[in-house]
């Protein structure tokens, strides 16, 4: 099937080099030339595990193309992929403006019938926007032309985002004619053979599903985080209490760690942009807005241990910052719990050395010289009067404790992804707090 995606970041290069995988001859565009040229070289603008390999191989098989022509791209494709971003609006709502250019370009162009299928994470009533942005245009050159407008959310993760989106747990299709039904099905047979996990509903509920994934899982976090902090003041440990509820399977074991607040270019717009949703109908969602405020407090978490310990003044102070990236196994550095941190400590006066095995190329781009970046975790800890872990990378979780110890002025350990067993690392003589432990 010959498929257009409109935009080649996170989602749209991953689900474009997937599709291609299976044989489709797809095309992406992308308004960034720099992307797009990095792209045609073979070289990935991002980190994701095991994509570079499929870009590649599709590339070279002529399957998988790129450009940043508008024409051609529109041409190409009798499935449009819109996947741009939706970045929070100054009020908190989704921005649109991205979706909807690139729906007004689809209707500039076209000239038989299209299905454009809306893979950014848009609000509720986003596809009847599309529907009616491309109708104008289509008016506006006075022609008439079938066009079907599709939800279909994504739920990839990054840094697993091949895997998932290879093996998914499921597909939503949120549609209402069965032309659209029958192409959406097509492209995805290959993706469950085993057995078929497409959902197929209106297009409001499938709009709504993908918030109310991303809504339920922050709000998860945020209720472990300040469970972790209560167990911290009754003197529990939260990880005894996390495998205590998580064998129920009604809770599950999955998203239950506590840590320094969720980042990452989802989880906070999407809570912000459904809260906003709710108020523009008249509804405050109170349990959301709670979720929002308790992950801005845990973002400082760390920040409140160090203080708690050195004192408000951090001058002359120097620490060493494990992990950058929101998670790990990405490069992604949007709304990371690790730059709030970062600002909190230099404006308190202290310096600070980090180390991230991939997001440190992001890092330099958003923080500058700000900080240090060290060549490797201990290098980072030379001079240094305590080291925070930020990031759960799998290379910090088992670290020669003894040289952590020798490194360090101090030898102190501030954990914001309870990585280690307290008591392993409290029998080195290390200093050791985490979150909701003891
Ligand atoms: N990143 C994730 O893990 C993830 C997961 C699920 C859903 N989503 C959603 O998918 C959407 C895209 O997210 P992302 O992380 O891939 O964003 P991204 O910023 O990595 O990529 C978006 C790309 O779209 C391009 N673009 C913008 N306007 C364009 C236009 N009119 N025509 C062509 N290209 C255009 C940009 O240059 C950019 O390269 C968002 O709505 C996001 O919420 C993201």
């Amino acid at each position: 099937m010959k498929i257009t995606i409109i935009g080649s970041g996170y989602v749209g290069l991953v689900t474009g080099a997937c599709l291609s995988e299976h044989g489709n001859d797809v095309l992406c565009l992308d308004l960034d030339p720099r992307k797009i040229e990095m792209l045609q070289r073979g070289e990935i603008p991002i980190y994701e595990p095991g994509l570079e390999e499929i870009v590649q191989r599709n590339a070279a098989a002529g399957r998988l193309r790129f450009t940043t022509d508008i024409v051609e791209s529109v041409a190409h494709g009798t499935v449009q992929f819109i996947a741009v971003g939706t970045p929070p609006d100054e009020d908190g709502s989704a921005d649109l403006q991205y979706v909807l250019a690139a729906a007004r370009n689809i209707a500039r162009y076209m000239t038989d019938y299209k299905v454009v299928v809306d893979k950014s994470t848009v609000p509720v009533g986003t596809a009847d926007k599309v529907k009616a942005a491309i109708g104008e245009t289509l008016r506006e050159r006075g022609v008439e032309l079938p066009f079907s407008v599709v939800s279909n959310p994504e739920f990839l993760k990054e840094g697993a985002a091949v895997e998932d989106f290879m093996k998914p747990d499921r597909i939503v299709v949120g549609a209402d004619d069965e032309r659209a039904i029958h192409a959406m099905r097509a492209i995805y047979q290959p993706f469950q053979r085993n057995h078929d996990r497409t959902l197929v509903m209106d297009v409001r509920s499938a709009e709504l599903t993908k918030y109310a994934a991303n809504a339920m899982l922050a709000t998860r976090i945020s209720f472990m985080n300040e469970l972790a902090n209560l167990a911290e003041v009754l003197g529990a440990d939260i990880e005894l209490v996390r495998r205590g509820i998580g064998s129920d399977p009604r809770i599950g074991y999955s998203f239950l760690y506590p840590g320094v607040g969720y980042g990452g270019s989802c989880f906070p717009k999407d809570v912000k942009a459904l809260c906003r949703s709710a108020q523009e109908n008249g509804m405050d969602l109170q349990v959301l807005t709670a979720v929002e405020a308790a992950n801005d407090a845990q973002k400082l978490r760390l920040v409140q241990k160090v203080v708690a310990r050195f004192g408000d003044d951090l001058t002359g102070k120097r620490f060493a910052l494990w992990g950058l990236a929101f998670k790990p196994r990405t490069d992604d550095m949007r709304e990371a719990p690790s730059l709030v941190i970062v600002q909190e400590l230099l404006s308190r006066g202290a310096t600070v050395c980090a180390f991230d095995p991939v997001a440190m190329k992001e890092a330099r781009r958003i923080l500058g010289e700000r900080i240090d970046y060290a060549a490797s975790p201990m290098a980072a800890l030379d001079n240094a009067d305590a080291l925070l872990v930020v990031t759960e990378w799998k290379e910090f979780q088992a670290p020669d404790f003894e040289r952590v110890k020798s490194l360090l002025k101090q030898p102190v350990i501030i954990d914001g992804r309870n990585l280690f067993d307290p008591q392993t690392v409290k029998a080195y003589g290390i200093d050791y707090d985490a979150i909701g432990r003891h």
